[in-house]
């Protein structure tokens, strides 16, 4: 546990260690990642790629259009490698010279403030106004908003780099928009075809499901409404021993179930099959285990993965899986009741340019602290402050398995 000296926390619980900045439609957002060893090759490409996953999807709302995220290093990364210094990520927020005027930093002219003056259920509107004791709403949203999680994305690249060198790969795929699902689970063979494609519907395995997905949000863009649903992030060759019982904080679940809960919108986390286990009896859920010469990272095999990879709070070697299950988007355009703050008489809630639909944009968001997670984990178990000190301490961890 930390103890803390004066302000200094010595002994942090993690070595990764990660935060952001920034408003809405302030100047920019800003990311900060420390604990990163030195040594990692980090392709610029790639966070654009990951920042440019999260900003697709059908039923995005008009600020996408404006938006091309891309992530500008400001520090810990030097001749296109890790120092092992905090790295610092800056994503300008194109829309800004819109709302220079409207969100100075310096006090500016009230007539110009666009206040929110009635709170939107769903939101953090009322709770953060009453919180921070603000009259009206504008600045609770600008921080609320999940466009911080761009900032996330652009961090959790650098984690899925790390992760690479030790082999493992994570992705994700929408089970279900609204009331349409997927009948079976996406192998990874389906959900890797996923990520290649360059055109994002709803990042659905199955292009029959995905087009009645569409109609989902084709039927609630129709009538001013907005749609949930569930995706799934899968990390790949994640081997076992990652995460602990030994204290509750430091189970691997937890840890995602946190990781996973904390992005906007997420209203439940499930482990592999957790939903259905609960209602099932224990034979039809617990993992078998079987044994063959060689394996992956050893002999030991199961049947199944209703664990989604994760017994006892430890990575067991299988697929990890974790589902996040989203409400539908609070903004409506058909807005709900409300109250005006200054008055206190019913209005309709006040509206603002708005996604209806983001559950393939809630993956990637997803799949970053999942990776954030396991990377911490993996720095935790084969720490080192160089790439090239972790690869030993892990080649040595892998030979340990295989001679189990
Ligand atoms: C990628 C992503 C994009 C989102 N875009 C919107 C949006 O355009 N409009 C909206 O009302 N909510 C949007 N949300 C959800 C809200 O940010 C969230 O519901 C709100 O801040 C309240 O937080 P809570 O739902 O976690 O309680 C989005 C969520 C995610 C993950």
């Amino acid at each position: 546990m930390p103890v803390a000296v004066g302000s200094i926390v010595y002994n942090p619980e993690t070595m990764l260690r990660y935060f952001t900045a920034g408003e809405s439609h302030g100047e920019a957002l800003v990311a900060f990642l420390s604990g990163m060893p030195a040594g990692l090759k980090v392709d610029q490409a790639f966070l654009d790629r990951e920042l440019w996953r999260r900003q697709q999807g059908y039923g995005r709302g008009g600020r996408m259009k404006i938006e091309r995220d891309t992530a500008h290093i400001l520090s810990g990364v030097r001749d296109g490698m890790t120092i092992g210094s905090p790295i610092a990520v800056l994503l300008e927020n194109k829309d800004w010279k819109n709302w220079a005027e409207s969100l100075p930093v310096e006090k500016g002219d009230p007539a110009k403030h666009k206040g929110v003056a009635s709170p939107r259920p769903g939101h953090a509107d009322l709770a953060g106004a009453l919180k921070y004791n603000f009259p009206e709403a504008r600045y609770v949203l600008e921080r609320a908003s999940a466009r911080e999680s761009a900032a996330r994305v652009a961090i959790g690249a650098v984690a899925k780099l790390l992760l690479r060198k030790l082999g493992m790969e994570v992705l994700s795929h929408v089970i279900s928009v609204g009331e349409v699902s997927i009948e079976n689970g996406a192998t990874w063979k389906q959900i890797q075809a996923l990520q290649a494609r360059e055109e994002i519907l709803l990042s659905c395995v199955d292009a029959e499901v995905e087009q009645q997905m569409k109609g989902e949000v084709d039927r609630v863009l129709k009538t001013g409404d907005s749609v949930g649903g569930v995706f799934e992030v899968v990390a790949q060759n994640v081997p076992p021993g990652l995460g602990t019982y030994a204290q509750w904080d430091e189970r691997l679940d937890a840890r995602l179930a946190a990781a996973v809960m904390s992005l906007q919108a997420v209203k439940a986390v499930e482990i592999g099959a957790g939903i259905s286990a609960a209602a099932s009896p224990g034979s039809a859920v617990h993992d078998e285990i079987g044994y063959q010469q060689t394996g992956p990272f050893t002999g030991f095999t199961r049947a199944r993965n209703n664990a989604g990879g994760i017994e006892g709070g430890v990575s067991n070697g299988e697929e990890v899986r974790v589902r996040g299950y989203l409400k539908p988007i609070s903004t409506l355009r058909r807005p709900l009741q409300s109250v005006d703050f200054a008055t206190r008489e019913p209005v309709k809630a006040a509206y603002e340019r708005s996604d209806v639909c983001v559950v393939p944009a809630a993956g990637v968001a997803a799949e970053a602290m999942v990776a954030l997670t396991l990377a911490g984990c993996a720095l935790e178990k084969f720490g080192g402050d160089s790439i090239t000190e972790i690869l030993r301490n892990f080649k040595g961890y892998l030979e340990q398995l295989k001679n189990y």
